[in-house]
C-alpha cells in the first residue's frame, strides 16, 4: 500500500532529483530557478526577472479602485533571445506603458482561465544578458479585482470605510501587472496615497501630506519578496506595542483587547523561533487585526501579518495562528516554494516551526496534542477528496488549475508529517543542526521539493555517520512526494486528549448524564477535539442530546468562534432545527473560510433554502475569494 511502487511518478522524481542534485552542486555559479517551473503564471520569467517594483497607488474608497503607476525594473536573463516581456494581469485597466521612458508597444491578450490575461510588452531587439530596463505602467483596478475587498463603514464596524488586499496565491495580478509567481522575488517601494491610515508589507519610512487632505504613506521592502506577499490595508487603524519589535494594529475600539491577547506571547515566540532557525531578518513583526470578513486565519505578509479578528477571543487560546504566521518569516517569506505545486515547503515547514514554538513554550506533549488535531484535519481532507485524489499528494500537479482550488489541510499536515518523520529518523539533535543550514542555503531564494531532497541528503550524508547515512538512504522520497492519501500515522503522546476521548465514549451511551464539570478547566483545543469526535458519530446525536450538550457545556456562550462553529457542525449533523437560525446568524458575522465553508456545506445539506437565503443576504459581506468558494460549494457555479 504505502510502499507500493509508483512507476511513472518514480521516473519523474528520479529525473527531476538528478537535475536538482546537479543544480545543488553548481549552486554557487548557476541559479537553479532559471527554468520556468511554475505552471500558474503566464509570464516569461525565464527570460526576464523583476528586480525592483515601485507601486505608486492611490486608494479611492468612493470608486473602490486602486489607480496610479507601477514601475518595474527588469533584468534580461538571456542574450537577446526575447523581444517581449510578458506579465500576468487579471481584470486590470491599463492606459499606457513606457519602456525606458519612451512609449512602448503593448498588447493585452484575451484571458486564459484561470490565469488571467497576459500583457505583452514589446522590447525591440531584446536586451543583452544582464541588461536592466524600466517598464512604467499606468494602471487601475476594476470591479472584478479579486485581490481587494472594499468595505463600507457599516461593514468595517465604524465610521470609516476599509480596504485590504489578499494576494496569495495568484491575485497580485489583479492589482497590477507583474510576474505573479513565487519563483520571482523583487524588492519593493510603496508610495500609497490614502485618506486613512495605511499599512503595507514593507517598513514604514515616511508619511507626507498629499492633495485634498490625503496622506502619502511610504514603505520600503528591502528583502526581495514574491508578488504574493505584496499587501496593503487602509482604514481606521490605531496601533499599540505588543513587544519590543512588534505592534498590533486594529480599530481604535478593539485596540486594548487585541493588545492583551498578543502581548504575553509575541516576543517569546520570536525568541524561540530565532533559536530554532536564525535571527529574524525583517526588522519589525507586526500584526494587523482585520475586519471579520478576512477570509483566512492569518496571512504572513512581511512586516504586517494580517489576521482574522476571531483570534481575539479574550482567552489567548488562538495565538498559535500568530506562531504560525511568524514562522513564515523564515519558511515561505525567506525560503519560498517555487510554485504552488510545492506548497508543502511553505506550509509543512511552517506547521513544523509553529509546533516547535508551541513545544518550547508549553512542553512536548503540547506538540503531540497539536499533531493529533492536525492528523484529524488531514484525515477529513483525504476523506473529502478521496484517497486517490491528486491533491492528496505532497507534490501536486497544478497545470491549468487555480491554486485556490487545491487549497486544503493536506500540504500543511502531510508536509508537517514528512518533516516530523525525517526529524525522528535522524534524531532531533541532528535535525536541529539541519534546520539553520537549510534556511541559510535557500534564504532569499525559491526552491522545489527536489532541491529540498538534495540539500537534506547532502547534509546527512556529509556528516560521515554510517548509521545516519543508512537511515537516510532508506527514505522513500517518491512515496512521500507522490503517493496519494494518508502517510503512515506516528504514535502520539495522548496525555492531553485521553480525557477528551473518555468523554466522547461516555456520550456514546444514550443515558449518559452530562455535568458542566465534564469540561471545566478544559482548554479550547480540548473542547475542539471532543466536538470533532462527536461530529463523527454514526448515527449522529439526536437533536435533544445535541441541545443538552450545548446547554450543559455552554458551547454557544463561548467567545471563541472555533468552539461555536465546531458545536454548530455537530448540531447540523444532528439535524437540530433549533440551531439553524443561529448558524445563519453566525454566517453573517464571520468571513473566515475555515468556518464559513463547512457551515455552509452543513447547512446546505439540511436546509438548502436557508443556506441560499443566508448566502444571498451576506454575499457582499464575504471577501471575493470566499464568495467564489462558497458559490462553488453550494453548486451555484462550477
Ligand atoms: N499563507 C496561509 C494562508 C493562505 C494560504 C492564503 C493559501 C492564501 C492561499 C497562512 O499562513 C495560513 O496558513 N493560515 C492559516 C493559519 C493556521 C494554519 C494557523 C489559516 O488561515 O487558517
Ligand atoms: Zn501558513
Amino acid at each position: 500500500m504505502w510502499r507500493s511502487s509508483l512507476t511513472r511518478a518514480s521516473k519523474v522524481t528520479i529525473f527531476q532529483s538528478r537535475a536538482a542534485v546537479s543544480s545543488f552542486r553548481n549552486a554557487s555559479t548557476v541559479s537553479p530557478s532559471r527554468m520556468a517551473r511554475d505552471p500558474n503564471t503566464l509570464s516569461n520569467y525565464a527570460s526576464w526577472l523583476t528586480k525592483h517594483t515601485t507601486a505608486n497607488l492611490r486608494l479611492d474608497f468612493d470608486k473602490k479602485r486602486l489607480s496610479g503607476s507601477v514601475l518595474l525594473e527588469f533584468e534580461s536573463l538571456t542574450n537577446k533571445e526575447s523581444d517581449e516581456i510578458i506579465l500576468d494581469t487579471s481584470f486590470l485597466s491599463i492606459s499606457s506603458i513606457g519602456l525606458n521612458s519612451t512609449p512602448a508597444k503593448w498588447d493585452l491578450k484575451p484571458r486564459s482561465e484561470p490565469f488571467g490575461a497576459p500583457l505583452h510588452i514589446s522590447v525591440p531587439n531584446g536586451a543583452s544578458k544582464g541588461d536592466r530596463l524600466m517598464v512604467d505602467i499606468e494602471v487601475e483596478t476594476t470591479d472584478k479585482c479579486t485581490a481587494v475587498q472594499w468595505l463600507t463603514p457599516a461593514q468595517a464596524g465604524g465610521k470609516h470605510p476599509y480596504m485590504f488586499s489578499q494576494c496569495q496565491a495568484i491575485h497580485c495580478r489583479s492589482l497590477f501587472p507583474c510576474q505573479d509567481t513565487p519563483d520571482v522575488k523583487s524588492t519593493f517601494t510603496f508610495n500609497i496615497v490614502s485618506p486613512l491610515p495605511t499599512v503595507a508589507s514593507g517598513l514604514s519610512i515616511a508619511t507626507k501630506p498629499a492633495e485634498a487632505g490625503e496622506t502619502l504613506y511610504m514603505f520600503e521592502q528591502k528583502v526581495p519578496i514574491p508578488a504574493y506577499l505584496f499587501a496593503l490595508a487602509s482604514g481606521d487603524i490605531a496601533t499599540a506595542p505588543i513587544g519590543p519589535r512588534s505592534k498590533v494594529a486594529t480599530s481604535p475600539s478593539e485596540l486594548e483587547g487585541a493588545k492583551w491577547e498578543l502581548e504575553a506571547d509575541m516576543e517569546r515566540f520570536m525568541e524561540v523561533a530565532e533559536k530554532i532557525v536564525f535571527p529574524y531578518k525583517w526588522g519589525e513583526y507586526n500584526v494587523l487585526i482585520l475586519p471579520p470578513s478576512f477570509p483566512y486565519g492569518g496571512m504572513e505578509n512581511p512586516i504586517y501579518t494580517f489576521a482574522t479578528p476571531t483570534i481575539i477571543s479574550g482567552d489567548r487560546q488562538n495565538v498559535d495562528v500568530i506562531a504560525h504566521e511568524l514562522s513564515h518569516s523564515w519558511s515561505g517569506n525567506l525560503v519560498t516554494n517555487c510554485s504552488w505545486e510545492h506548497f508543502w515547503l511553505n506550509e509543512g515547514w511552517t506547521m513544523y516551526l509553529e509546533r516547535r514554538i508551541g513545544a518550547a513554550i508549553h512542553g512536548e506533549p503540547q506538540r503531540d496534542f497539536s499533531c493529533i488535531i492536525g492528523w484529524k484535519a488531514l484525515e477529513d481532507s483525504v476523506e473529502r477528496y478521496g484517497a486517490d485524489h491528486e491533491f492528496t499528494k505532497l507534490v501536486i500537479k497544478l497545470e491549468g488549475e487555480d491554486p485556490d482550488d487545491a487549497f486544503s489541510t493536506i500540504p500543511y499536515e502531510k508536509g508537517f508529517h514528512f518533516l516530523y518523520y525525517l526529524e525522528r529518523l535522524v534524531g532531533k539533535d541532528n535535525f536541529d543542526k539541519f534546520i539553520p543550514v537549510y534556511f541559510t542555503r535557500f534564504s532569499g531564494k525559491s526552491l522545489d521539493s527536489y532541491e529540498f531532497k538534495a540539500t537534506f541528503l547532502e547534509f546527512f550524508t556529509s556528516l560521515g555517520d554510517p548509521e545516519i547515512k543508512a537511515k537516510v538512504d532508506e527514505i522513500d522520497w517518491d512515496e512521500w512526494f507522490y503517493k496519494p492519501g494518508l502517510p503512515p500515522k506516528p504514535d502520539f503522546d495522548t496525555s492531553y486528549v485521553d480525557m477528551c476521548y473518555k468523554l466522547v465514549d461516555a456520550w456514546k451511551h444514550k443515558h449518559y448524564k452530562p455535568s458542566s464539570d465534564d469540561v471545566k478547566d478544559w482548554s479550547a483545543n480540548q473542547k475542539l477535539v471532543f466536538l470533532e469526535a462527536v461530529e463523527r458519530f454514526d448515527p449522529p446525536l439526536s437533536p435533544q442530546r445535541c441541545q443538552e450538550m450545548g446547554a450543559k457545556y455552554d458551547f454557544l456562550l463561548s467567545q471563541n468562534v472555533e468552539i461555536k462553529s465546531a458545536y454548530y457542525l455537530v448540531c447540523l449533523d444532528a439535524k437540530d432545527k433549533s440551531s439553524y437560525e443561529g448558524v445563519a446568524e453566525l454566517l453573517g458575522t464571520i468571513g473566515r473560510m475555515k468556518f464559513v465553508r463547512p457551515l455552509f456545506r452543513g447547512l446546505n445539506k439540511v436546509d438548502r433554502d436557508l443556506a441560499l437565503k443566508t448566502f444571498k443576504k451576506n454575499e457582499d459581506f464575504y471577501h471575493p475569494i470566499c464568495k467564489g468558494m462558497v458559490e462553488k460549494d453550494l453548486g451555484l457555479t462550477s
